[in-house]
Order: structure tokens, then C-alpha cells, then sequence
């Protein structure tokens, strides 16, 4: 049989039988600890000879079936959950990662991430070099024979830029096939890209954006082949990072991914229509959305870009001031960080979701102090263009 649509898979894939009750949705295991029979038994599931859950941070029946789901979502093996979007990626970097390796990651990227690369790691003796993953000399020239991960988001946040995946891990493969390429999917969601199904090995997920969709949960995932996400999930988030997600977010994520194919199908809709107004706005200098033809990644973009080009656009007017006073201005659409909820999200990256970045670091990162970014929310298209249009007419 062919393999189903997103929209049935999303519903039905890795949904776990309530045999006790017969629950249509499943239900919050709001537990620390799971019981055993005897002590032969908790010592046979410690040894991992039977099957069964110990003790939430490793493992509770709400996270595994969200894990199970967002995994089939995405095509991997497995998946590991974690408190957040940092939690899923701190610990993905942590089960690659040691003293005297090197990761190569792309300069732009969402800006706790960027600190985590640049602030952080660097400081247990892990090299990191940035560059522009889009240019593939840079990518040859940066390998190296300690490197072990290539790191890129795309679109990546907030300028856009598209990377070719398929091109990227061909590149680090050919150098080495134990590089691991990883590849944040937050902004495309696995309804419009799996880079795993494009070569990366792993993707990592702040889930508090479209994966949940509804603004009231901070999660993350990573993805991958079985034996890398049994690391993640029994070192990296086990032993490093403890960056559990919690079993009421688990069911919240459940409950979102339930709608997700229809609300990526809006976003999708609504990020073109802002885009093509946007790119008449007279205000506006310059827009960033990957289904623009006018926008550089157009091309690769499409071709990994399966189902849209999603919800997020970036776009640029002339200074700092015109942008404060187009999101102060505006009624509607919502002057908030973070990204993929119901209500359309505007803020001004420079001055907050990328502020880890110096001015030199941004300037290098293609993020002007004029560059507003914008999340387009399920409302009407028209809705949302006539309060940018108010918000365009006060500059
Ligand atoms: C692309 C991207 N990756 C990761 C994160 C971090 O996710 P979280 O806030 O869930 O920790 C964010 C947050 O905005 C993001 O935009």
C-alpha cells in the first residue's frame, strides 16, 4: 500500500492502545517513577533485558509516543525528547562533540544556538569554525580530519538563507562518513522539509514553535538513526544536560501535531501572500522568503521544499527606528519572540532573538539592525496585510 499522507500519519503513526481504559488520546503519565514486581525485575530493565519504563528522564509513555511520532514525521529511526529546543541541541552537540573536535557551523543561526557554538562549547576544548554552509568552498575547505559535525538551520533564522542539504552531506560524507551533519528543521517543520530523507544524519527541533503550534509549551527533539538517539537519549540528555521534557508538554505536542498538516497548509498560504505584499511595499528594501523567485535560495529551495515554503519571512526597511515604529504601530500581529503559533509573531532580531551576536557578528551573519522577522499565524492573510499596511503608513 502506499505510504499514507502527512496529515494521516501525523494523527495515527506511533499511537500507543490504551488496553486499560480504551482512552481515545493518550493519556498525561504524570509520573517520576514506573513500579517493578521484584527486584529481578527492575534489575533485568536497568541491564536492558526487558522491555518496560524505570524513571521519566529515561523514558514515560506520553514521551515515547510523541518521540515515536515526531520520529515518523521526520523519517528517522528514533527520536529523543528534551525540555526545549537549546535541550534537544545542547544535547545532540554533547553526544558528537568532546575535547579536540571540531564542528563546522554555519554563522547564521538562532542566536542561543550561536552562543551555545561560539561561548560555550569552546570553553571544554571543542574547535568550532563558522562559516556560510550556502558557499560549498567554504564547506571543503573547513574539513578537517578532527571535524565530526557540520551544523546548519534552513531557512536558517533569521535572514532565510537556504542551504543545500543534499549537497552539504554529500560534501562531509565524501570527507568523512562519521561526520555527522545536523540540521535544525524548526523553521521549514517536517511538513514542508526532512533533511534526513536529503542526507543529513540528524535534525534537531525547538517544538515549541510548529511542531506544538499553539504557543504554550517550550520543547524540543532530535532525530536520528537508532544507535545515535540511544546516545542522545542515555548521555547526552541522561547524563549531560538531565533536559528532560516533561509528560504535560509530551501530551500538548500530541494534541498539536494532531492539526498539523492543515495549520502548515495556512501558514504556507499566508507566508506567500505577506511575502508577495511585502515585496510591493515601497517601505520595505528587501524581503526574505524562500518562495519569492526573487529570493537567492529560490531554486534549492524548491527542490527540498516539498510541500511549501512555510510561514517565516524576513524583510528590511531602511533603519532601526523605522523598524521599532512599524512593530510599535501594528494592532493586529503580535510584537513577541518565537515563532509557528496560531497569532501572527513580529520582532526585531538584533536587538533580541540574535542579541548573543556582537554588531561585527551580525553584520557578518547577514542581520541588519533593519531586519524585522515575521511569523505569519493562521489568521486571514487580509487581516494581517491591512495592519501592516496601517503599521507601514505611520513610517
Ligand atoms: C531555529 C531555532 N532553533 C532552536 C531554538 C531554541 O528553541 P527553544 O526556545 O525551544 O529552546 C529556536 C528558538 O527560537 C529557534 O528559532
Amino acid at each position: 500500500m502506499a505510504e499514507k499522507g502527512f496529515g494521516t500519519r501525523a494523527i495515527h503513526e506511533g499511537n500507543i492502545r490504551d488496553t486499560q481504559f480504551g482512552a481515545l488520546t493518550m493519556p498525561i503519565y504524570q509520573t517520576s517513577t514506573f513500579v517493578f514486581d521484584d527486584c529481578a525485575q527492575g534489575a533485568a530493565r536497568f541491564a536492558g533485558k526487558e522491555d518496560g519504563f524505570i524513571y521519566t528522564r529515561l523514558g514515560n509513555p506520553t514521551i515515547k509516543m510523541v518521540q515515536d511520532k515526531v520520529a515518523a514525521l521526520e523519517g528517522g529511526e528514533a527520536c529523543q525528547a528534551a525540555a526545549s529546543g537549546m535541550g534537544a541541541i545542547s544535547s545532540c552537540i554533547w553526544s558528537i562533540a568532546g575535547a579536540g573536535k571540531k564542528i563546522v557551523a554555519d554563522k547564521t543561526l538562532y542566536g542561543c544556538t550561536f552562543a551555545l557554538l561560539s561561548a560555550g562549547v569552546t570553553q571544554y576544548g571543542v574547535e568550532v569554525e563558522f562559516i556560510d554552509c550556502s558557499n560549498m568552498d567554504e564547506v571543503k575547505a573547513a574539513l578537517t580530519d578532527n571535524t565530526c559535525c557540520v551544523y546548519l538551520e534552513t531557512p536558517a533564522n533569521p535572514n532565510m538563507k537556504i542551504t543545500d542539504i543534499a549537497k552539504i552531506a554529500e560534501i562531509a560524507h565524501g570527507y568523512n562518513k562519521d561526520i555527522k551533519v545536523v540540521c535544525d528543521n524548526t523553521f521549514a517543520s517536517p511538513y514542508c522539509q526532512q533533511p534526513l530523507s536529503l542526507g543529513a544524519d540528524v535534525v534537531v527541533h525547538s517544538a515549541t514553535k510548529y511542531l506544538n503550534g499553539h504557543g504554550d509549551v517550550i520543547a524540543g527533539f532530535v532525530v536520528g538513526d537508532a544507535e545515535f538517539i540511544q546516545r542522545v537519549a542515555m548521555f547526552g540528555v541522561k547524563d549531560m544536560t538531565g533536559s528532560v521534557m516533561g509528560p504535560f508538554e509530551a501530551f500538548l505536542i500530541l494534541r498539536g501535531l494532531k492539526t498539523m498538516e492543515v495549520r502548515m497548509m495556512r501558514h504556507c498560504e499566508n507566508g506567500m501572500k505577506i511575502a508577495q505584499y511585502l515585496e510591493k511595499q515601497p517601505k520595505v528594501t528587501k524581503v526574505n522568503y524562500p518562495g519569492l523567485e526573487s529570493f537567492p535560495g529560490h531554486e534549492v529551495a524548491a527542490k527540498q521544499m516539498t510541500r511549501g515554503f512555510g510561514g517565516m519571512i524576513s524583510f528590511e526597511v531602511a533603519t532601526k527606528a523605522e523598524g521599532e515604529k512599524l512593530c510599535n504601530s501594528l494592532k493586529l500581529c503580535t510584537l513577541a519572540v518565537s515563532l509557528g503559533d496560531a497569532e501572527t509573531l513580529i520582532e526585531h532580531p538584533a536587538s533580541m532573538t540574535h542579541s548573543t551576536y556582537s554588531p561585527e557578528e551580525l553584520a557578518e551573519a547577514g542581520i541588519p539592525e533593519g531586519m524585522i522577522r515575521l511569523s505569519c499565524g493562521l489568521e486571514n492573510a487580509d487581516d494581517i496585510i491591512a495592519d501592516l499596511d496601517q503599521a507601514f503608513a505611520q513610517i
